[in-house]
C-alpha cells in the first residue's frame, strides 16, 4: 500500500512544539437522500477514491436510517465510519419515529448528528433535548455532532456570538469536550450556495473552542462546502473538519472534498 502522507497542520503543531490530537473529522449529512440501493452504488464509487487517504483523516457519512444497515454491511473501509442523523437519550419506550442508541450501536454506527439545524427548526428541538441527546452519545460510546449556527437575522443584528455562545453552554452542558465534535453550520450558508468566508468561520470556531475551554475540542465547519471551496476552509487553524450536506451525495464530489489538499 502506498505510504500515506502527513498532515501540514500535523507538521506545523509538531513543529510548534504543540501536541497534536485534534484529528481532522470530514463528515457527509445525507439528510433525507439515498435509498439502500443507491446507498451501495454510492459505496462502489466512493470507497476506492478514498483507499489512500491521510490516516489521521476521519471520513463520516450519515445516512438516513433506513440505509444504515445497507451502510454498514457494504463499507469496508478503514477510514469510513457511520454517524446516525440523531439519537434519543432513552434505550427503547414509547418514544415515535425516535431512534435509540442500542438500535445504532447494533450497526455499529459511531458519531450521531444532534441539534442540526433543521430538527431546531422544523421540529423546535430545544438546546436542553440536544444536550441530552449529546450526553446519551457519550454514554453509550458514540461521539456527538452538535450543530450550532445562527440565522441571516441574527447575524445581520451583530448577534451570532451570542447566539453561538448560548447553543454551546446550554447544548453542551455536562459533556465530555474529549469525545466531542462541533459543527459550526451558520444557517443561512446552509443549501444556499453562500459560503461563509474562510477567516470569519474560523473566529466563530475559534471562539466555540474558547468556550469549551479544551483546546483539542474537533470543530466543523458547515454550509454549503464544495470541492472549489474545501482547501481554503481546510487551511484555517480552528477549522478540524467539514459536515456536508448537498456535495455529500455525489461520490466524486465528496471524494475531492475527502482529499482535500
Ligand atoms: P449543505 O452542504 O448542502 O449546505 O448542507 C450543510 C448541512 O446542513 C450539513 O449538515
Amino acid at each position: 500500500m502506498r505510504k500515506r502522507p502527513i498532515e501540514l497542520k500535523v507538521i506545523i503543531r509538531c513543529f510548534l512544539g504543540l501536541n497534536f490530537v485534534r484529528q481532522t473529522v470530514i463528515a457527509g449529512n445525507w439528510k433525507m437522500h439515498m435509498t439502500c440501493a443507491e446507498t451501495k452504488n454510492f459505496l462502489k464509487d466512493f470507497i476506492p477514491l478514498i483507499e489512500n487517504i491521510n490516516t489521521n483523516r476521519n471520513i463520516v457519512i450519515a445516512p438516513p436510517y433506513t440505509a444504515i444497515s445497507t451502510f454498514a454491511s457494504f463499507s469496508n473501509s478503514m477510514n469510513l465510519n457511520i454517524a446516525s442523523q440523531n439519537i434519543h437519550w432513552e434505550d427503547s419506550g414509547a418514544f415515535t419515529a425516535e431512534i435509540s442508541p442500542i438500535m445504532l450501536l447494533e450497526h455499529n454506527v459511531k458519531y450521531a448528528i444532534v441539534g442540526h439545524s433543521e430538527p431546531r427548526k422544523y421540529f423546535s428541538e430545544s438546546d436542553e433535548q440536544i444536550n441530552k441527546r449529546a450526553k446519551s452519545a457519550q454514554t453509550n460510546g458514540l461521539t456527538p455532532i452538535v450543530c450550532v449556527g445562527e440565522t441571516l437575522e441574527q447575524r445581520e443584528r451583530g448577534e451570532a456570538e451570542r447566539i453561538i455562545s448560548r447553543q454551546v453552554e446550554q447544548g453542551l452542558e455536562g459533556t465530555n469536550p474529549e469525545d466531542l465534535i462541533v459543527a459550526y453550520e451558520p444557517i443561512w450558508a446552509i443549501g444556499t450556495g453562500k459560503t461563509c468566508e474562510a477567516k470569519d468561520a474560523n473566529k466563530i470556531c475559534k471562539l466555540i473552542r474558547s468556550l469549551i475551554g479544551y483546546e483539542d475540542v474537533i470543530i466543523q465547519y458547515g454550509g454549503s462546502v464544495k470541492p472549489n471551496n474545501i482547501d481554503e476552509i481546510m487551511s484555517m487553524s480552528d477549522i478540524d473538519g467539514v459536515l456536508v450536506g448537498g456535495a455529500s451525495l455525489n461520490p466524486i464530489s465528496f471524494a475531492r472534498i475527502a482529499n482535500f489538499k
